[in-house]
């Protein structure tokens, strides 16, 4: 029970983060929630289907999951990874399974915490791309980005190897992102000077 108290806590924390991050801070905590608890094992058309709802596009989903190149999850988001066939193309690399199999053994999966991207876990960079392409994705839907063939695998390959093509994507995205459906005026929305509370 106290477990699952701290993982609502943190998807509570993770949304905000996300929220934050999207600068879109009159948006609704909602929907980023439900993006957290379902969407780590949305596959691509799921992935692509709930950014297009929003109004953006797939590259820029694609450049916006760069965001895990920093940040940590617990371990019941990727769980199902830990038992799943070896031969399905979003498989973790047997290596990397069995060390997540050990950290997710210590604790319970709701309490435990691991880097989103094993190579550089505090830089912001374009390892999370080239872990895609050895089967590093912690999570399902970081590893489908590049697991299917098409335009998401062309563009990590991209970025994986040219980090300053993902920050320029990245910084478009972001933008984007910012512009989904902004409250403005006093009437509506605020920008807030503490991203996780409504202003004073
Ligand atoms: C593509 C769809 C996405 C899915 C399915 C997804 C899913 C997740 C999940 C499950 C976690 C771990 C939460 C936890 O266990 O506490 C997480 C963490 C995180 N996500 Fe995403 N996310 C997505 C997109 C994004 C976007 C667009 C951003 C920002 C631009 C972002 C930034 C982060 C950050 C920074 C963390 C780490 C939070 C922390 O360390 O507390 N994610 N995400």
């Amino acid at each position: 029970m106290a477990g699952l108290g701290m993982r609502a806590v943190r998807l509570l924390l993770a949304s905000i983060t996300i929220v934050c991050l999207l600068q879109a801070f009159a948006q609704p905590i909602v929907p980023a929630l439900s993006l957290l608890t379902s969407g780590p094992n949305f596959n691509i058309t799921d992935l692509v289907a709930s950014f297009a709802a929003v109004g953006l596009s797939a590259k820029d989903m694609v450049a916006l999951s760069g965001a895990h190149t920093i940040g940590k999850a617990c371990c019941d988001t990727f769980l199902t990874r830990l038992t799943a066939d070896a031969d399905d193309p979003t498989a973790l690399a047997a290596g990397y399974r069995e060390f997540l199999s050990a950290q997710c053994s210590t604790g319970p999966a709701t309490d435990v915490m691991i880097d989103l991207d094993v190579t550089t876990p505090v830089r912001f960079d374009n390892a999370y791309f080239s872990n895609l392409q050895q089967n590093l994705g912690l999570l399902h839907s970081d590893q489908v980005l590049y697991a299917t063939a098409g335009s998401t695998r062309q563009q990590v390959t991209l970025y994986a190897h040219h980090q300053s093509a993902f920050f320029q994507d990245f910084a478009a995205a972001m933008i984007h992102m910012g512009n989904i459906s902004p409250l403005t005026g006093s009437a509506q929305g605020e920008v807030r000077k503490v991203c996780g509370f409504v202003n004073a």
